[in-house]
């Protein structure tokens, strides 16, 4: 029976465990410019583990796709030092690191945009929020993507994939959870195109089926990933039926042979445990459709993580929060360690402090062993 220290192959890699890192937003760029900054190495080194995956934060294709002040981006070669020292930080320990890629869509503001509307599918109510440098404000109204851009944004999805190349990751994950632009085309709730890139599924899986074609034309089926949030909440996403909405999203996937299926429990609304104490859904459900393999992520502490390992329904398990505050997670949970708690306050935006100066349990755990 697997378990979370036996070793799986994902894709083109053979990792030595299944404790990934998930993708976390901390808005601790170098402004202007979104510079990925000296703090962002350590602190993803620091969570790197011999032959343990870490997905770093989502990182913006473009301008118009940017939603948060201070979060990541790769759009410009001034970006590209900073990428290759994370990277290279990853490495130095042994782990292996793919970047997620992220248009926001809708979720944005012109502030983060360049002065251009925030796009969508289709023009739908929308209260969410941006963050600018007046704080967290309500997002600027969107405007629905006309078809003939829809190829410049899948072409802006190769560039980044292809500046992920050239710095020095091991891969890309697509973003196509959490309400981003992705995720608005495939659900019903935010998608009411008449075009080839609405109504029914097969049409809304369009452009993500475009996407994930551009990421494999630069890396190989085998190095791409895709994240996925079943009847996640986060962005005021919505879809009539969820479960063959993804069912279908997950075979489509399985055809292309990606690398893995990475998706969020329900449960989960962005940050924060929305339904405490639910079971794992989506990853069951899905279980069926993607014969690769899947990474379950949101709430899962060690022994829940153990267990779903164990039954099959995931293969590995990406932790996010319990992650922020223990840099040696994967050590920790191999030996029944207490973990740290975590600090919200620090979680979007701010220097050094609960970011990169969490200790490992065991000072030497750092040099001497990892997992
Ligand atoms: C501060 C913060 C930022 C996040 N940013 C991202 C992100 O950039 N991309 C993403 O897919 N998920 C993001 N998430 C969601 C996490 O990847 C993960 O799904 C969530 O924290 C639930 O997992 P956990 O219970 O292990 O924390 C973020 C979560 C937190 C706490």
């Amino acid at each position: 029976m697997a378990h979370l220290f036996t070793p799986k192959k994902v894709g083109a890699y053979t990792l030595s465990h299944r404790v990934a890192l998930a993708p976390m937003t901390r808005l601790r760029t170098i402004q202007p410019g979104d510079i990925p900054s000296p703090m962002m190495a350590d602190f993803y080194g620091q969570r790197a583990s011999n032959g343990g995956l870490e997905i770093i934060e989502g990182v913006s294709i473009s301008i118009p796709a940017r939603s948060y002040l201070g979060a990541a981006s790769f759009y410009h070669d001034g970006q590209a030092e900073g990428w290759k020292a994370i990277a290279n930080a990853v490495h130095d320990k042994g782990g292996r690191v793919f970047m997620q890629l992220i248009h926001g869509g809708r979720q944005s503001h012109v502030e983060m945009t360049g002065g251009v509307d925030p796009v969508a599918p289709s023009v739908v109510p929308f209260d969410g929020v941006a963050l600018t440098k007046d704080g967290f404000v309500p997002a600027s109204p969107h405007r629905a993507l006309g078809i003939e851009e829809i190829p410049g944004i899948v072409e802006e999805f190769r560039t980044a994939a292809q500046r992920a190349l050239d710095a020095g990751f091991d891969g890309v994950e697509l973003h196509g959870a959490n309400g981003y632009l992705v995720d608005q085309f495939i659900q019903d709730g935010t998608n009411k195109r008449t075009d080839a890139y609405g109504g029914p599924i097969e049409n809304r899986v369009r452009f993500l089926r475009e996407t994930v074609e551009a990421l494999i034309s630069v890396w190989g089926a085998d190095r791409v990933g895709v994240r996925i949030s079943p009847s996640g909440e986060w962005g005021g996403i919505s879809d009539s039926n969820p479960e063959a909405t993804f069912s279908y999203v997950a075979k489509v996937l399985d055809e292309y042979k990606i690398a893995y299926l990475h998706v969020i429990e329900p449960r989960i609304k962005g940050d924060e445990t929305l339904h405490e104490g639910q079971a794992p859904v989506a990853t069951k459900y899905l279980r069926p459709h993607f014969s690769g393999p899947i990474i379950a992520a949101g709430g899962f502490d060690g022994d829940s993580a153990e267990a779903i390992v164990a039954s099959g329904d995931a293969d590995l398990v990406a932790f996010g929060r319990h992650f922020s505050s223990n840099p040696d997670l994967p050590y920790r949970l191999k030996h029944k360690l207490p973990l740290t708690p975590y600090v919200r306050a620090a979680f979007w935006g701010g220097d050094e402090k609960h970011y990169s100066d969490f200790p490992a349990y065991l000072p030497a755990v750092e040099v001497a062993e990892t997992v």
